[in-house]
């Protein structure tokens, strides 16, 4: 089954065409991270003008990239939540419109779903189709369930169990800023700019890589700053506000030393701009130092929690799902806490990490498959969670 996937969440344009729900016959994203990089952070405005400029010319190439006509498509699916009304909009009335001029099924697609369905994906040959009414369920290379699955996004931080496909129950969640949010407004303290979490991984990896020349291990780049971690202790919960706080009130000892020697009184927010760009520039050690300790109290809490509760609930495999799971140091760090205890860890490609429209074809395959479909009625829903099973 080929499926026509739409991805317009926030400040990606993404079209795909997926077969199977595993096989990748093309995989089209239009960034606008050049455009928010100048306001440091998403413009919801601006982010859905440029939808409406991508959205024809990406599926056009989606098409083109797959070597498939519109006959060729049997399905055709989109975001409808969660994520910004307008950006949704663009997406899912293209996905709804195609589909019904087509005379094809369509399917909206719960966004976070399609994060954690980027670990069923792959770009190799080709396989043979599914054929059997089961067969979709389980083939060879794909995560095998029960499993846990850590969604870390730009908006979301969530641990859950997944029984089965479409079962979902919700171990813990974060109780203020997501893990990528956390990413993204310390990126900008720092003056690192948007997205964060590249940036600040990249300045962590310029400390360490600092300490291994001076002849010290990398591992004390990341214990210069000692970052508070929230543990929450007897829950799944996380929260990252705290450390944010932290991290302020530390960018802000660190921009004094820089930049008051002088005298002259400057604007916190200019410091702290000066700062990060320097540091980009230059390679500041006391930014690149705050960078790796940050990232580090982060990967700790994450990768201690989703241990803890993969020992628990005694799952064979954990994957991770969403932009926060392209970060290297957690991969590794959870890669060191698993493996002992012969837990299976899965991740996405990097480019799979972040929002694409490959992620939101094959969550369409599967749910397509448990006989779901959407009618044109489907409206955006910015705040859509995950469906959870209800408790008790
Ligand atoms: O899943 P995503 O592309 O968009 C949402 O659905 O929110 O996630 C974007 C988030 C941003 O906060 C970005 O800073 C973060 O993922 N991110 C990373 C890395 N790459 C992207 N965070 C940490 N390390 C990375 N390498
Ligand atoms: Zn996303």
């Amino acid at each position: 089954m080929l499926v026509l996937g739409i991805e317009s969440s926030c400040d990606e344009t993404g079209a795909a065409i997926v077969k199977d729900g595993r096989t990748i016959l093309s995989n089209v994203v239009a960034s606008q991270i050049e455009i928010h990089n100048r306001y440091g952070g998403v413009v919801p405005e601006v982010a859905s003008r440029h939808q409406m400029a991508a959205i024809i010319p990406v599926l056009e190439s989606a098409l083109e990239q797959a070597g498939c006509s519109w006959d060729d498509i049997d399905a055709v699916a989109a975001t409808y939540g969660p994520g910004l009304a307008g950006s949704l909009l663009v997406g899912l009335t293209a996905g709804k419109t195609i589909a019904l001029a087509r005379g094809l099924p369509f399917l909206g697609v719960n966004h976070l779903e399609a994060h954690m369905y980027a670990n069923w994906l792959h770009s190799g040959s080709d396989e043979s189709p599914v054929v059997s009414n089961e067969d979709w369920r389980q083939r060879e290379g794909d995560p095998t369930f029960p499993l846990l699955c850590l969604v870390i996004s730009g908006a979301h931080s969530e641990l859950v169990l997944v029984r089965e496909h479409g079962d979902y129950e919700l171990l813990g969640r974060t109780r203020d800023d997501a893990a990528g949010e956390a990413f993204d407004k310390v990126s900008r303290v720092l003056g690192l700019g948007y997205p964060g979490g590249p940036a600040i991984q990249r300045m962590a990896q310029q400390a360490e890589a600092s300490f291994i020349q001076q002849g010290k291990p990398a591992s004390a780049a990341r214990k210069v700053y000692r970052l508070p971690r929230a543990w929450i202790r007897g829950t799944y919960d996380f929260s990252f506000s705290g450390l944010k706080t932290a991290m302020l009130h530390l960018a802000e000892g660190a921009a004094d030393k820089e930049f008051s020697d002088d005298g002259k009184p400057t604007r916190q927010q200019t410091r702290y701009t000066r700062m990060g760009e320097q540091a980009a520039q230059h390679g500041m050690p006391d930014v690149a130092l705050l960078a790796a300790g940050f990232q580090e109290a982060v990967v700790d809490v994450l990768a201690v929690k989703t241990r803890m509760a993969a020992q628990e609930y005694q799952v064979k495999q954990v994957i991770l799902a969403g932009g926060v799971a392209a970060n290297a140091s957690l991969r590794a760090r959870l890669k060191q806490e698993l493996q002992p205890l012969g837990i299976r860890l899965n991740y996405p490609p990097i480019e799979f990490c972040t929002d694409n429209a490959a992620m939101i074809a094959s969550a369409a395959f599967f749910h397509l498959c448990l006989g779901e479909q959407h009618g044109p009625e489907l409206d955006v829903q910015p705040g859509l969670s995950l469906p959870f099973r209800k408790q008790g």
